[in-house]
């Protein structure tokens, strides 16, 4: 894996690199991607390959130019409700970490879709990833850089951990801002349904288009992509509990004379546990900083050998709900382990 920054040349180096069909890892504002040719069916077969990724869960096409949507989806395609909140959404939220799944064209090819008739797209607004795709074919597939089923990467250093040489490039551009996935929104058919909650809110999309449908509840049935219940998981067993269930898992601990690894939403039920140690996702206690290092402190905290890992609930407000989301995917047994 050949490292790139996030200079003008570095980026039309990268460009470039996804032109001649090579894969490469790069930012967005929400976590790195793992990055090729959307319409080449063999940079799309080495992205399942590098993430061991199954076959039948499709990837997000990355674009970098509105007009761009219509070479992949056919909005023209729905009834005009629909085609009204699609724009509505992507002039108030794109670019941004909103995923709209659509009906696909015939020309995207069908390993993208994992042979679905509908096709995911997203318009990144990290300047780096803009640029990138503009730099290429303007379609870029790229699912989140990590093995399938492990913890997204926020950072550069995350994924030469994780995949290594399975990618030719990677453009290092600092920690990723938001730090938990787009959100996805299926816009095929009404009512419009939220498939993941991630970096944008649900009640900020519902402000625009009126109430939206929760998803179904998670499988693990291939017909249910990108619903897996077990999912962005640690290796080491995680359990999920409410500020007061943590609270009391501490004092237990503590009488019995151990210590694990707990993770606190925030510093103030860090200092009432009286827990000498342990991560906080935020110290002001704000969602949005605690999405920020989700990811990193969970990768951190897989590293120290602990026996299980204890975390904490966020509110379930704002990005709260795709940090509960992600938190308890990850405490979900891993069946194929
Ligand atoms: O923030 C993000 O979305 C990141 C960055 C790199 O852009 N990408 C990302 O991709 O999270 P990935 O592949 O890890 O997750 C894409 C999700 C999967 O859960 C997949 O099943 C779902 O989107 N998806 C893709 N195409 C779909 C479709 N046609 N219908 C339903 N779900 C789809
Ligand atoms: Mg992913």
């Amino acid at each position: 894996m050949k490292r790139l920054s996030s200079t003008d040349a570095d980026l039309r180096t990268a460009g470039k690199a996804i032109k001649d069909g090579l894969l490469v890892a790069f930012p967005t504002e929400t976590v790195y991607g793992l990055g090729g040719d959307g319409f080449n069916r063999s940079a799309l077969a080495r992205i399942f390959q590098a993430k061991r990724r199954p076959r039948f869960d499709p990837l997000i096409i990355h674009i970098a130019e509105i007009d761009t949507l219509d070479r992949i989806g056919c909005r023209d395609a729905l009834p005009r409700s629909l085609q009204e909140k699609i724009t509505v959404l992507t002039k108030t939220l794109w670019p941004g970490p909103l995923t709209l799944v659509l009906p696909k064209r015939p020309e995207v090819p069908d390993l993208a879709t994992s042979g679905l008739n509908t096709v995911a797209v997203r318009f990144p607004s990290h300047p780096a990833a803009m640029k990138l795709i503009a730099y290429s074919t303007g379609a870029v597939a790229a699912p989140s850089a990590n093995p399938f089923g492990y913890l997204s990467p926020t950072r550069a250093e995350h994924v030469e951990k994780l995949l290594g040489d399975a990618v030719d490039f990677i453009v290092d551009a600092g920690p990723a801002d938001i730090g938990v996935e787009s959100t996805v929104l299926d816009l095929t058919q009404e009512p419009v349904r939220l498939l993941r909650p991630g970096g944008t809110p649900r009640e900020k999309i519902e402000s625009l288009i009126g109430k939206i449908e929760s998803r179904e509840k998670a499988t693990d049935a291939p017909r249910s992509p990108g619903m897996l219940k077990s999912h962005y998981a640690p290796r080491t067993p995680l359990v999920l509990l409410t500020r007061e269930q943590l609270l009391e898992q501490i004092a237990v601990d503590r009488d019995a004379g151990r210590s694990r690894a707990y993770l606190f939403f925030d510093q103030e039920t860090r200092e009432e546990s009286g827990a000498v140690d342990g991560f906080v996702l935020s110290r002001g206690g704000g969602c949005a900083e605690a999405a920020a290092s989700l990811f990193d402190v969970l990768h951190q905290m897989d590293g120290l050998s602990a026996d299980c890992i204890y975390a904490q609930r966020a509110p379930e407000r704002g990005l709260g709900a795709a940090i509960n989301d992600r938190l308890s995917r990850a405490s979900m047994r891993r069946e194929d382990d």
